[in-house]
């Protein structure tokens, strides 16, 4: 699939068959993810992988927003442990934004559907989710990624305005 394609396919699904997602899609989304960008290279991500029912049942309440029936999620999370130091240590949101941008647009290319649910900087629903998946102090959920085989198709697009562009020529 071309890149314009897979971005304009990409779009946010949020209903999803019971197929379970084959072990090597879940592998190209991983390695998807880590073909991103990170600042100075740090890498500061850690995928969590949930396919057992009771974590998938848990992660759908961790807020208004996350109650999507998927078999699968992946929940990315930063790492503080491996992120720059001091005030720089908050790139690691952008490299794992980065990582969660790589995983929507490959699981498109295969045919899945999915849905980024932030969860950082919501404090109560980060508690949540680090309780559900036994993080340490060190580890940050950004987002939950629910992800599985579509059962609506929302239509590709192109928000393209030219108003969120300043050309400076
Ligand atoms: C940072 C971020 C947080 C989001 N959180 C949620 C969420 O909690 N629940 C949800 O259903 N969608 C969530 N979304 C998906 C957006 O609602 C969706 O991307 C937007 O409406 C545009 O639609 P599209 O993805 O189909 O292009 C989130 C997207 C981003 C980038």
């Amino acid at each position: 699939m071309e890149v314009k394609e897979a971005l304009q396919k990409r779009r946010s699904v949020r209903k999803f068959t019971d197929e379970p997602v084959p072990e090597e899609a879940v592998s190209a989304l991983l390695h998807a993810a880590m073909s991103g960008p990170s600042a100075c290279n740090r890498t500061p991500w850690e995928f969590w992988v949930v396919t057992q029912a009771e974590a998938l049942q848990a992660l759908r309440g961790a807020s208004r927003f996350t109650n999507y029936d998927a078999k699968l999620a992946i929940v990315v999370s930063g790492n503080l442990s491996r992120a720059l130091p001091q005030q720089l240590a908050e790139y690691w949101i952008q490299d794992c934004s980065a990582a969660t941008e790589n995983i929507l647009l490959q699981a498109t290319a295969l045919g899945l559907g999915a849905v980024w649910c932030g969860i950082y900087p919501q404090k109560r629903a980060q508690t949540k989710v680090a309780g559900i998946l036994g993080m340490t102090e060190k580890q940050i959920p950004l987002n939950i990624i629910f992800i599985g085989y579509p059962a609506e198709s929302p239509d590709p697009r192109d928000q393209y305005k030219e108003s969120c562009v300043h050309w400076v020529k």
